[in-house]
């Protein structure tokens, strides 16, 4: 789907007036400027300069997805631009600057930050208001951008000041996490909150602008979701199931989600994956691969992942693997935690290891049951590395993602492609992306528990050992299914055309 077709632009009724030569522009019946607004962005393709990498600020999937979408939109000649906060410490820019379309935005709070989130609610937020700030006094003034998308809590003003003038936007849902802070201090921080507070999701119904600056609240998230004249989640599933309430979130934004959804304002999009993932040219592994020829691709790199780990050199022994960051409270290790020593024991006849490529507090939890039962041989640890991820991939029969909710997920889309099976509660993109394996059918991608508890988790790993000790030309064929399938699923043109399929709507003169 191309964007380059004449679009009708709406005139935006910021204070700042539209410059005259921007007018003129507008009135030719320019290509829509798209203005996306992300904390996170990995490094983009079309940002890049002078042969300079772009910066890369990521905290998780939201930073992939954010590149992923900008080289979409930019390849199907949108004029697309991002604002992201200069966090200074975390990316050196090129001597000749950077991209246009790149808008960096300033304050000392980003200077010496060495994550894009730290433990600090108080100080995530002063990086919340600052980013903010800059995007909403500085770049939608003087970008006109005619149309704002904006992601996660950190962007949750936004919205509401890009409806005050007159600019449409979407906001998307990525994860759960919100911050709430009071009118008041929102001013102080330098927004000119006045103007657009009628639009912003508070604690209790403010009624007027005194009560909504003092003993108050506002969700930043909420807001978002509120203010936007559509909203998206990453999965069908994670939609229905924050308009449910299914997950410990603030009424605030179960609320907000449900007046999206009855108004027909609210999408559920599942993220996609570049098509350079893909161990038939991933230059991480140690021998490449594809659905032909997975039965040596996949041994050679599980020996070289055994190598590169310390374990057990074993071409029979079946690996679980562990790809995504070990949070406590999203994904499920205490699953894992409260068997793990069980586990290897049942199996160990055949065995099994257990490979963790991942940081996160419970990483100290896994690194101490493997030394506390003498099985380091057997229970490889180790911190996240793009390199050593890959191969984890490639090397493992199964992956695992237990997770007590999952917005969508990335990981069991790459496990798909590289032959390594999900192993997954049922819950947002995971029930959206994985279905139960069914060999008598001949369909299924994985194994999914639907109870969230230890034996719910060790059911799906006792069927996916099943699995494993069928023979081998049955599984030889199933794989080579999975993975044949995989390679065309998830699409970044199937993601972009969902998108540009709401910008449509939102850039129609009627439809805000
Ligand atoms: C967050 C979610 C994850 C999602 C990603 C990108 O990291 O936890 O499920 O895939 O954002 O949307």
């Amino acid at each position: 789907m191309s964007f380059t077709a004449p679009y009708s632009i709406r005139h935006a009724t910021s204070s700042t007036p539209i410059p005259k030569s921007q007018a003129k522009e507008v009135n030719r019946g320019r290509r829509p400027r798209i203005l996306l607004v992300t904390p996170e962005i990995s490094a983009s393709d079309h940002l890049a300069k002078n042969g300079k990498p772009a910066p890369c600020v990521k905290a998780g999937g939201l930073a992939d997805v954010s590149a992923l979408l900008f080289d979409s939109l930019a390849e199907s000649g949108a004029d697309v631009h991002v604002a992201i906060p200069h966090f200074r410490s975390l990316f050196q820019l090129g001597p000749k600057g950077h991209s246009r379309r790149l808008h960096l935005c300033q304050d000392r709070e980003f200077s010496y930050r060495r994550s894009v989130y730290d433990g600090c609610a108080q100080s995530n937020l002063r990086a919340a208001l600052a980013f903010q700030r800059d995007v909403i006094h500085y770049v939608m003034p003087r970008l006109q951008p005619d149309l704002i998308h904006c992601h996660d809590w950190m962007t949750g003003l936004v919205p509401a000041a890009a409806r005050s003038m007159g600019i449409p936007s979407l906001f998307t849902v990525h994860n759960l996490h919100d911050e709430r802070d009071s009118l008041g201090h929102i001013e102080d921080r330098g927004i000119d909150a006045a103007r657009f507070w009628e639009n912003l999701y508070f604690h209790q119904y403010p009624g007027s602008y005194e009560n909504a600056r003092n003993n108050n609240s506002v969700s930043m998230l909420a807001s978002g979701i509120l203010a936007a004249d559509h909203m998206n989640t990453v999965s069908r599933s994670f939609l229905g199931e924050l308009a449910g309430g299914d997950h410990p979130t603030s009424w605030a934004i179960t609320d907000a989600v449900r007046g999206k959804l009855g108004a027909g304002r609210a999408h559920g999009i599942v993220n996609s994956l570049p098509s350079s993932i893909s161990p038939k040219q991933d230059p991480h592994l140690s021998h490449r691969y594809d659905a032909s020829n997975h039965v040596s691709g996949k041994l050679a790199n599980k020996l070289a992942l055994q190598r590169a780990l310390g374990l057990e050199e074993d071409e029979e022994a079946p690996i679980l693997f562990w790809p995504s960051r070990l949070d406590p409270v999203q994904k499920g290790c205490h699953l894992l935690a409260d068997m793990l020593y069980r586990l290897v024991s049942d199996y160990w006849g055949l065995g099994l290891q257990v490979v963790f490529v991942a940081d996160g507090p419970y990483r100290e939890t896994f690194e101490g049951i493997a030394k506390f039962h003498n099985l380091k041989h057997r229970i490889a640890v180790a911190g996240f590395s793009e390199s050593l991820s890959r191969l984890g991939y490639a090397g493992s029969d199964f992956m695992l993602m237990p997770s007590a909710y999952e917005p969508c997920g990335l990981s069991q889309m790459i496990g798909l492609r590289y032959g390594s099976l999900p192993i997954v509660h049922s819950t947002g993109g995971l029930r959206d992306t994985v279905t139960h394996f069914d060999p008598q059918q001949n369909t299924g991608n994985g194994f999914v528990f639907e109870h969230y508890n230890p034996q719910g988790l060790r059911w799906a790993i006792d069927e996916a050992m099943r699995f494993h000790m069928r023979p081998q030309a049955e599984r030889k064929a199933q794989v080579s299914r999975i993975m044949t399938q995989a390679a065309h699923d998830h699409s970044p043109a199937s993601m972009v055309d969902q998108y540009m399929e709401i910008y449509r709507k939102l850039l129609q003169p009627q439809s805000a």
